[in-house]
C-alpha cells in the first residue's frame, strides 16, 4: 500500500501519501490553516510569482550548501522548525526528527508544545548537534524563566520567541476532528481545558496575550541565547526588532494557523529587507522567513532576497508520520539534491554568492 520512501521524489510526496496513510485526527491537526486557508495557500503560492536570472559560464563544478544561522554551523541553510505534537504522527514523536536531522547536520527547534520532554529531546542528541527552543510565553513568568534557563542549560543556542500567537487562530480543520488523548502528553493545566474546540486551541490556555515590545529587556537579562521574534509580518516592527537589540526576526504568519490573509512571509521579506537597508540596519539583524517552502528553489529565493536561512515545519512532519527517520532523511537529502542542482542552474557555488540579482520579483510590492 505504502510505495517505497525511494518513491518519493519531493517533498510534496510525503504530503500525498500522508493524506492517504495518517489517522484522521493528526491530518487535521497538521495540515489545517486558519479560517479559509488563504494565507496557507498562498504561503507556498508566492514563490511562484518569482523568477531566477541564472549566470551563464560560471565554474559550478563544487557546491557548497554549508552556512551559519545565529552563530551555529549547518550543513544547509534551512533548519526544522518547532511544530507542536509530533506523538500525533508518529508514536516516538520529537525524536525522530532529532536523529533524523543528525544525520543530515541540520538544525532542530524544539517547540514548546512538543509531545516528547524538553529533556528527552535533548538527550536524544548526537555528538554536536545542534538545538534552538520555541518558546510560548506563560503567563506565569516564573515558569518562562525556568524553561528559558534550563534550555540554556541543556546546550539550546538560540531562543525563538513566538509572537503571532497571543491566541491561537481557528482551525475549523482541526476543530471538526477529534482531540486524540493519549498522542499528546503536553502541558500540566491539560486536564482541565476544554477540548471542544480542537487539539490546538486545547493546548494553548497558558499563553499570555499581554506579551508585548516591553518584556524584552526581561527576556535579554536572563539568557545569554540569542533572541528571535517569532513572527514579525511588517517592516515597521523590523525596525522596532533591531532598536530593542534582538538578534534575528522570522518573517512568519505560523504556516498560516494564525491570521487568515496574513502575508507569504517571501513577500514580507522583499518589504522588511528594503526598510532595513534604508535605516543602515541589514547587518545589525538576521532575517530569517518560513511558510510554504517545499522547493530548493524556494529556499534559493528566499536566501537571495536576503534571508539567512529558512524554517520548514509539515513537510518534516509527514516524513516522520509516513516512514520515521527514514523519510526524514530522505526529505533532507530530497532538499539537498534540488539545491545544489539549481545552484548550479543559476551560477552560484556557495550561499554567498547569492544576492538580489539573481532573482526577478518584479511582481512583488516592497512599500
Ligand atoms: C506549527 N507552528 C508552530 N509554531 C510555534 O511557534 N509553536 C508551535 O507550537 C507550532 N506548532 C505547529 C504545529 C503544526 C502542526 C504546524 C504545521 C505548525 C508553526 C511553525 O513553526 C512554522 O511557522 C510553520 O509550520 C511553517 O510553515 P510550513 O513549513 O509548515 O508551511
Amino acid at each position: 500500500r505504502m510505495p517505497p520512501v525511494s518513491q518519493c521524489y519531493n517533498l510534496l510526496d510525503f504530503e500525498d501519501i500522508a493524506r492517504q496513510t495518517m489517522k484522521k485526527t493528526a491530518w487535521a491537526y497538521y495540515s489545517s490553516g486558519a479560517d479559509d486557508e488563504i494565507t496557507l495557500r498562498e504561503n507556498h503560492a508566492a514563490f511562484h510569482r518569482i523568477w531566477f536570472r541564472p549566470k551563464v559560464l560560471v565554474d559550478v563544478s563544487k557546491i557548497d550548501l554549508s552556512t551559519t544561522m545565529l552563530g551555529c554551523a549547518s550543513s544547509v541553510p534551512f533548519y526544522i522548525t518547532a511544530t507542536a505534537l509530533g506523538k500525533l504522527g508518529n508514536p516516538e514523536g520529537e525524536v525522530v526528527l532529532t536523529r533524523g536531522a543528525y544525520r543530515e547536520n541540520v538544525i532542530q527547534m524544539i517547540p514548546t508544545l512538543a509531545s516528547c520532554s524538553f529533556d528527552e529531546i535533548v538527550d536524544a542528541k548526537q555528538g554536536d548537534q545542534i538545538q534552538w527552543l520555541q518558546l510560548y510565553v506563560n503567563q506565569d513568568r516564573e515558569i518562562t524563566r525556568k524553561i528559558v534557563q534550563h534550555a540554556e542549560k541543556r546546550g539550546c543556542r538560540a531562543l525563538w520567541i513566538t509572537v503571532d500567537a497571543p491566541q491561537l487562530g481557528r482551525r475549523e480543520k482541526d476543530m471538526r476532528s477529534k482531540y486524540d488523548e493519549q498522542a499528546a502528553n503536553v502541558q500540566d493545566n491539560e486536564s482541565t481545558v476544554d477540548r471542544s474546540q480542537g487539539a490546538a486551541r486545547a493546548i494553548s490556555s497558558f499563553i499570555d496575550p499581554s506579551l508585548s515590545w516591553k518584556d524584552i529587556p526581561w527576556f535579554q537579562s536572563i539568557t545569554k541565547m540569542p533572541i528571535v521574534l517569532k513572527g514579525v509580518q511588517r517592516a515597521e516592527d523590523a525596525i522596532k526588532a533591531v532598536e530593542y537589540g534582538v538578534d534575528a526576526i522570522l518573517l512568519s504568519n505560523h504556516g498560516g494557523r494564525q491570521l487568515d490573509f496574513a502575508r507569504p512571509g517571501i513577500e514580507v521579506l522583499a518589504e522588511v529587507m528594503a526598510a532595513l537597508r534604508q535605516h543602515g540596519y541589514e547587518h545589525k539583524i538576521e532575517v530569517y522567513i518560513d511558510g510554504g517552502i517545499r522547493r530548493g528553489t524556494d529556499i534559493l529565493k528566499a536566501i537571495c532576497m536576503g534571508a539567512k536561512g529558512v524554517g520548514i515545519g509539515r513537510p518534516f512532519l509527514y516524513a516522520m508520520s509516513t516512514y520515521g527517520e527514514t523519510g526524514v532523511v530522505r526529505a533532507m537529502q530530497l532538499l539537498k539534491d534540488e539545491l545544489s542542482m539549481n545552484m548550479r542552474l543559476i551560477g552560484a557555488t556557495k550561499i554567498s554568492d547569492l544576492d538580489e540579482s539573481f532573482v526577478d520579483v518584479g511582481s512583488i510590492a516592497t512599500h
